[in-house]
């Protein structure tokens, strides 16, 4: 357990810090276009500059946020990149939402039991290498997300992202210090040792620049040939040989088959908005949904500051304790939808006392009676424009640097989202997540995510878009700014300045900000809690539409540490 916790705390704390430029002020990753008519926030000054100067170019919400997906790529490549998967929610001028789903899938070799070895689940194996790569979804993704809605064509918005690559970026001390500490396993691959580390294989330093010859090769074969190239062409041959040569799964077949999925958001309602969530195969859109409608039961507006976390901390883990038993791709197994039902969660409110934490909380039975059937290291992008173009990207590659895996020639960090599935009933993921049957290993299948974008309408007009880093605080990041800048009407950068929880049932702690003031802490402790302290906790984007005006904003954690590393 403790290394689990060190491991994840790890990723949490610092997965997400990222290259900056040199001035790294808050402005610079959250930017309005100079007309005022469109508005982008990321975790990187660089990404978040290219984005706004494609919408200089004539670019609108939708291909600024490409642009600047392709661009974390190549600055933020520990985190998100081609070679991961993404949720994308957007909703276009004319109205229409829509939820791309780009989410990576199992090879068609793949295998319940693949990574248990002599009766154990090895994480090694689903973490590092070759099996733990999922095939990408990301540029499908994007492709669909750009023809649906994009004014730009691929070409335009990909290409200043493969210039960065080809011309280089300074490596921040937040980036070397994930280098360094990933060092060991990228020198396992030589193409990854060839990009993060120098000649005598030890990890480039801060303040030197990195070039990524290959990788703008990659985006400008990507940007002339279309997603062909990455499926069918070159790239998934390249990919194929190599895996094939190193012990892996994945064929330049599966990328050939590859699906994007548009699947069917989850739509509630919270403190008179209307919510817009991403389904499974993420966990999100429909956790986020429960646990505001848990919290919608209790008289929130008049609890002490320790009971609403408290309350909150208990519709977490009732959460959590649903997600681990019935949340997995829904095109394999059945998740119940109504565990996003107003009535569900009444019946939850039920067993929450106000004053303890309630003992042995088990998966409920959400069936109750409704339409039952869903049928058919990460970074946020926001980003929207007054034309009515919202989008909300989530993108990762998983833990720091995927699996670690380059192939040679590419420049591409391959995921290891294989981590994602159960790997084995009661094994713990990366981020000390277990699941049950729903979430196993199947050919094509989707592993399960936390991955939450979320749109948010006022009277049917979108006000806001939101999401969020960091494994399964995910959830908890985005309801608690939900909360805050819903139910409570803070504005938006003061929501996610607030100190955050998360409790995600197993294991059974509640995870807290160093910032939570101390009578409240142990006042949680008195009901019942185990508390664990992080000293800061996820990394958020979110755009508001204020007085007319949109107002994106950066996480300020992830500000503030890149400030003092700097
Ligand atoms: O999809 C998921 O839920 C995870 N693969 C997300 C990983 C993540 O957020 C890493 N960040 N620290």
């Amino acid at each position: 357990m403790k290394t689990i916790f060190a491991m994840w705390i790890g990723l949490v704390i610092v997965g997400f810090t990222n290259s900056v430029l040199a001035d790294d002020s808050a402005n610079n990753y959250a930017q309005v276009s100079s007309d005022g008519r469109a508005a982008v926030a990321t975790v990187n000054p660089y990404a978040t500059q290219i984005a706004i100067d494609v919408i200089a170019r004539g670019g609108n919400a939708i291909d600024a946020a490409i642009a600047a997906a392709f661009t974390l790529g190549v600055v933020d490549g520990h985190n998100s990149g081609i070679g991961g998967g993404c949720f994308v929610l957007v909703r276009l001028a004319d109205g229409r939402i829509f939820a791309i789903d780009g989410r990576e899938m199992a090879p068609a070799a793949a295998s319940r039991d693949m990574f248990v070895v002599d009766g154990k689940a090895d994480p090694e194996l689903s973490r590092t290498g070759a099996l733990a790569i999922g095939i990408p979804g990301s540029v499908a993704a994007f492709d669909k997300l750009q023809k649906l809605g994009g004014k730009l064509t691929f070409r335009e918005v990909i290409f200043p992202a493969a210039d960065l690559a080809e011309k280089g970026f300074v490596i921040s001390p937040a980036l070397a210090e994930r280098i360094s500490a990933t060092a060991d396993n990228l020198k396992k691959f030589p193409a990854s040792a060839a990009i993060y580390l120098d000649k005598d294989n030890n990890p480039r330093s801060a303040f030197s620049s990195l070039q990524q010859k290959d990788l703008a090769a990659t985006y400008r074969a990507i940007a002339k040939q279309g997603p062909d190239y990455f499926y069918r062409g070159d790239f998934a041959k390249k990919t194929g040989r190599w895996m094939a040569a190193n012990g892996g799964l994945v064929t330049h077949k599966d990328f050939a088959n590859y699906q994007v999925k548009m699947r069917k958001p989850i739509v509630s309602e919270f403190a008179g908005y209307t919510l817009y969530g991403f389904p499974p195969p993420s966990s999100g859109g429909v956790h986020v949904a429960q646990i505001l409608n848990i919290l919608e039961q209790f008289d929130l507006d008049n609890l002490a500051p320790a009971e609403r976390y408290h309350l909150i901390a208990e519709a977490m883990k009732f959460a959590f304790a649903d997600r681990a038993h019935w949340l997995g791709d829904s095109d394999f197994t059945k998740v119940p939808l109504s565990i996003a039902d107003k009535r569900y969660a009444q019946t939850i409110a039920k067993k929450i006392s106000l004053d303890k934490t309630t003992p042995n909380i088990t998966a409920g039975n959400p069936d109750i009676g409704i339409q039952h059937v869903m049928n058919k290291h990460t970074t946020h992008i926001a980003a929207a424009d007054m034309d009515g173009n919202w989008v909300a990207i989530t993108s990762t590659v998983n833990t720091s640097f995927g699996s670690k895996v380059v192939i040679p020639g590419t420049g591409v960090v391959l995921n290891n989202q294989m981590d994602d599935f159960s790997a084995q009933v009661g094994a713990a993921n990366a981020f000390g997540l277990v699941g049950s049957d729903a979430n196993a290993i199947a050919p094509r299948k989707r592993p399960l995510s936390s991955m939450s974008p979320t749109l948010v309408f006022k009277n049917g007009e979108p006000v806001m878009a939101l999401g969020a880093a960091g494994g399964p605080t995910i959830i908890s990041q985005v309801v608690q700014t939900l909360l805050y800048s819903l139910n409570d009407s803070m504005p938006v950068e003061k929501a996610m300045a607030q100190a955050r929880i998360h409790q995600q049932w197993n294991p059974n702690l509640l995870f807290v900000e160093a910032a939570m003031p101390a009578d409240i802490q142990q006042a949680l402790q008195k009901k019942g809690h185990e508390l664990k302290i992080w000293p800061s906790m996820g990394a958020s984007q979110a755009i508001q539409l204020r007085d007319g005006k949109l107002i994106p904003v950066a996480e300020p954690r992830v500000i503030l540490q890149n400030q003092r590393k700097n």
